[in-house]
């Protein structure tokens, strides 16, 4: 090998206080794994001996427990940005330790082209493949490393040998030019191709190179319960009836489905739909429910950013790159995420919501509007330019004590101009075409936990005029009562005047 082998702990070293560092990967998959484990140790190391050291971390999107969660328990992150979901890190999050800034994911890589976060130090990058040239083949994970490969000063490979070298072909790697030089992106169905299999990093820049020997780590999705289950059939349910209808043509659009446990009951929802045509992904994420579908020849190809599978899954693909090789192609989040393509393809967009309010606005990020859950993600990029934009999210949290339906959403990530169908356990609310009372009823009746839409009725009702009749007073009442009393059920709206 032309590169020289380093301990992670050497490794390390070559990465200094306040360096901006750009991580390989999109979710758990792809991110390193040995390298800023050690960091987070020489971390620790510097601040026993009274010495700072924090470093900015720019990603893909979430990682995994090797990284954010060890620099974050080390409280060696300083800036980072976009999607997170580790709970130590949302931790250093929500008690401003570490500076989080929300972003949505496609646009990472061209904010570092354009300068906006200034110079990339250092980035980490984990490979399947090493050639001497430089070229390096990736592994389940995408994101920005061919952003993070070009800017950086410095690149650090992980060389995982769990990785095998026929996953070689998988990835589509593309970088568009920067305005006013920028072009088309020439993808016209989810399969076709646009790049090249392999990144390629100038030979000089490649300092060391790793060894690493792991999974993603990723842990299977809690069982389906009578709730997702009913959520995912009240999703296929709709989409069968747009198929009759004919807003959705017959040969059907590819899909995109968000994270968690919510999307991932749509998914198997789907597989069980016979209504419902053999169709393809154009996704940031596949998820294990996908590869079922695979292999049953529901789904018929997912493009993607990353395979987010458990750690038996992913064997199960990574053992298997014959029969999943035409089946998936792996790209980075510029492309996966493009509003250029996701508008182009017709993409119907299926994200998961916190909450939303009776008028159509989506909070998917802030808990009780104050403590960050994880971030935007990709469902931005999505919702706002797919063919047609649903959120699903469960009626009630928490056994009952919190609604997720609301009168206003505490914090809004996506507005009421983008949402056109909210889907909860109880029902469907296709809003496309309603103004704001009529959506507001239709989000009550349909939507909402029985138990919670006498109190929705009474806010619609306050008597509050104009086309959107929120009370500002009590607009946050159900909040309030949940902080001050531990259950949304007890708004009084005698205390606002009313
Ligand atoms: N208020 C307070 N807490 C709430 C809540 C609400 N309205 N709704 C849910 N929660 C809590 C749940 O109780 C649960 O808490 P726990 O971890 O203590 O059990 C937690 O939030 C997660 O809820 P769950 O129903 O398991 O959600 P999920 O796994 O389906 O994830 C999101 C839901 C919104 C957090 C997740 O989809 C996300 O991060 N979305 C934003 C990014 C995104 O959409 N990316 C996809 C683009 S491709």
């Amino acid at each position: 090998m032309a590169f020289p082998i380093l301990s992670p702990e050497e490794a390390a070293e070559l990465i200094h206080n306040n360096d901006n560092v750009g991580l390989s990967g999109f979710t758990a998959s792809g991110s390193p794994k040995v390298v800023t484990a050690a960091l987070a140790e020489k971390a620790e190391r510097l601040h026993a001996a009274g010495e700072e050291f924090k470093i900015n971390v720019f990603t893909g999107a979430s990682t995994n427990n090797w990284a954010d969660g060890a620099l974050a328990r080390a409280n060696a992150i300083n800036r980072r940005t976009p999607y997170q979901n580790t709970p130590d890190l949302r931790k250093r999050i929500n008690s401003h330790d570490a500076h989080y800034f929300d972003l949505h994911l496609s646009e990472l890589a061209q904010k570092f082209r354009y300068g906006t976060y200034g110079d990339l130090d250092v980035a980490i990058i984990e490979v399947a493949e090493v050639m001497d040239n430089g070229e390096v083949v990736l592994g389940t994970g995408v994101g920005n490393v061919p952003t993070y490969a070009k800017l950086a000063k410095k690149v650090i490979l992980e060389l995982n040998s769990k990785l095998p070298k026929e996953i070689y072909g998988m990835h589509d790697i593309y970088m568009p030019l920067d305005p006013p030089y920028r072009r088309e992106i020439p993808i016209y169905k989810p399969s076709d191709r646009v790049g090249t299999p392999t990144v390629k990093i100038d030979p000089e820049k490649i300092v060391g190179v790793v060894h690493s020997d792991s999974y993603d780590g990723i842990k299977g999705f809690t069982e389906l319960d009578d709730v997702t289950l009913q959520i995912g059939a009240n999703v296929c349910g709709f989409l069968i009836g747009e198929l009759r209808a004919g807003r959705l043509p017959k040969e059907f659009l590819p899909i995109q489905s968000g994270v968690g446990n919510v999307a991932n009951a749509v998914l198997f929802g789907l597989g069980d739909a016979k209504e419902i045509p053999q169709f393809e992904m154009f996704t940031e994420v596949i998820q294990d429910a996908v590869i079922e579908l695979m292999k049953m020849g529901k789904c018929k190809f997912g493009s993607t950013c990353s395979l987010t599978l458990s750690d038996k899954t992913e064997a199960e693909v990574l053992h298997n790159l014959d029969f999943f090789r035409d089946k998936l192609v792996l790209r980075p989040s510029e492309l996966s995420n493009s509003p250029e393509l996701i508008r182009r393809l017709g993409v119907i967009a299926m994200n998961t919501a916190l909450e939303a309010d009776i008028f159509g606005n989506i909070n998917s990020t802030h808990v009780v509007g104050t403590r960050m859950m994880n971030g935007i993600g990709g469902s931005g990029d999505f919702t706002r330019n797919g063919y047609i934009s649903i959120f699903s999210c469960p009626s009630v949290t928490k056994g009952g004590l919190i609604s997720n339906i609301v009168p206003m959403a505490s914090h809004i990530d996506h507005s009421e101009h983008s949402v056109d169908v909210i889907i909860t356990d109880q029902g469907v609310a296709d809003l496309r075409g309603l103004d704001p009372v009529q959506r507001a009823e239709k989000i009550i009746e349909n939507c909402a936990h029985p138990s919670y839409r006498p109190l929705l009725r009474e806010y619609l009702n306050l008597g509050t005029p104009g086309q959107t009749p929120h009370t500002v007073e009590a607009a946050l009442a159900f909040h309030a009562a949940f902080k001050n009393t531990g259950d949304m059920h007890n708004v009084d709206w005698a205390k606002y005047g009313y």
